[in-house]
């Protein structure tokens, strides 16, 4: 497959954490411009994806249309506006006959909606799995890939299965990530549901990763759901969000409200460590290589020889923190990279505080409750 999209994780924004059904070409517009403006687009987020609930009908062919109230002008003219802006429209669909919000999904129109975004000027589409009772998964989102391909234009795949059917298993060729849970929600170790759906806090999410860093890699992605920083958690607590879907490298789709956003959270979103560490070209995810009480220690290989550390405190007390580099040899059996602290020196800096220092003294640090500390290490010689 590999056509050269998402070669590193994808990086943008969604409408639909904040903005469900309650959607318009206004508001994207307004978006696209937020994100030039306030320096998103420089820091790499290039995505405007909507997601459900653009749909107005199917015409007497079968072309489906965007909701004429709600997107007056079109698609294509949103597209060419979101593209003189220099980034890219993303929309959504389902491998259903309707989507999660009732509206029009593509099955059996999967050729001719693929045609249609492409005339448009889409540059992702977003495939969720509602209404799919009786269909197979791989063949579904398999059919979609093929009608992508054929429709001639570079669209970023992104498979919205929820991790029921292990799409690790079968989307490598097909998309460019998949989903590996149900939805996220803005909390950090809750589960929430009401009637049929469930959602589920951030370190409810990282607990569901467990097994399936093998599978990521360069142009396909384990998605571990859009973003909900700036939704509610604390400041801490948005960090180590941001910073566990950094490590694990999954795409950076921000799903607050753009347009204005606290100072705080800006800052958290607009990374650059952070973002580095996500975007790092060597495209392998991390792993947790010890867990010492509420405290755990994650690692990833970084191109260049060079690593990052996430050292997070899942604990509702702040925890201090000693740990000895020389007592560490960190082998990853799928990178095939060591990071020997014992016998070779890294300087680190920490993507959230600034601060620096090597592997020659324990790092100690008090990590607050529900926060973290983000380090890139870089080999000294
Ligand atoms: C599902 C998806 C969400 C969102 C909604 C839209 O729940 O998992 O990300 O796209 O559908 O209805």
């Amino acid at each position: 497959k590999f056509d050269g999209l998402a070669a590193t994780p994808q990086m943008g924004w969604n409408s639909w954490n904040t903005f469900a059904c309650d959607i318009n070409e206004k508001l994207i517009r307004d978006t696209a411009d937020a994100m030039v403006k306030n320096g998103l687009k420089d820091a790499g987020y290039v995505y405007v994806n909507i997601d459900d609930c653009w749909h107005g009908k199917r015409d007497d062919k079968g072309v489906i249309h965007p909701d004429p109230e709600r997107f007056p002008s079109g698609m294509k003219a949103l597209a060419d506006y979101v593209h003189g802006r220099g980034l890219k429209l993303g929309i959504y669909s389902d491998a259903g006959a309707t989507t999660c919000g009732g509206k029009p999904g593509s099955r059996g129109h999967e050729y001719q909606d693929a045609i249609t975004y492409a005339e448009w000027g889409i540059d992702y589409i977003k495939y969720d799995w509602c209404d799919t009772k009786g269909l197979n998964s791989a063949g579904a989102y398999t059919t979609m890939r093929d009608a992508i391909r054929s429709a001639g234009r570079p669209m970023l795949f992104s498979i919205c299965e929820w991790g029921d059917t292990r799409p690790w298993d079968w989307a490598r060729d097909v998309g460019h990530s998949w989903r590996t849970t149900g939805d996220i929600y803005p909390c950090w170790d809750c589960e929430f549901s009401q009637g049929s759906f469930s959602a589920w806090g951030v370190t409810r999410i990282l607990d569901k990763q467990a097994g399936l860093r093998q599978h990521a890699g360069p142009g396909h992605w384990n998605d571990m759901d859009m973003l909900v920083v700036g939704k509610g958690l604390t400041d801490d607590e948005d960090k180590s969000h941001f910073s566990a879907w950094a490590m694990l490298a999954s795409p950076l789709i921000l799903g607050n409200d753009v347009r204005s956003m606290p100072a705080s959270t800006h800052r958290i979103v607009t990374n650059a460590g952070a973002i580095a560490i996500n975007q790092d070209p060597l495209g392998v995810s991390a792993w947790r290589f010890l867990k010492t009480g509420e405290v755990e220690y994650w690692a990833k290989p970084l191109a260049n020889d060079e690593w990052a550390l996430m050292v997070l405190n899942r604990g509702a007390q702040a925890a201090p923190v000693s740990f000895d580099w020389g007592a560490y040899h960190i082998n990853d059996d799928l990178s095939k990279r060591t990071a020997d602290f014992k016998h070779k020196r890294y300087a680190w800096t920490d993507a959230w505080s600034g601060k620096t220092g090597d592997t020659t003294r324990k790092l100690e640090a008090k990590v607050p409750s529900h926060g973290v500390v983000l380090l890139r290490l870089k080999a000294k010689t």
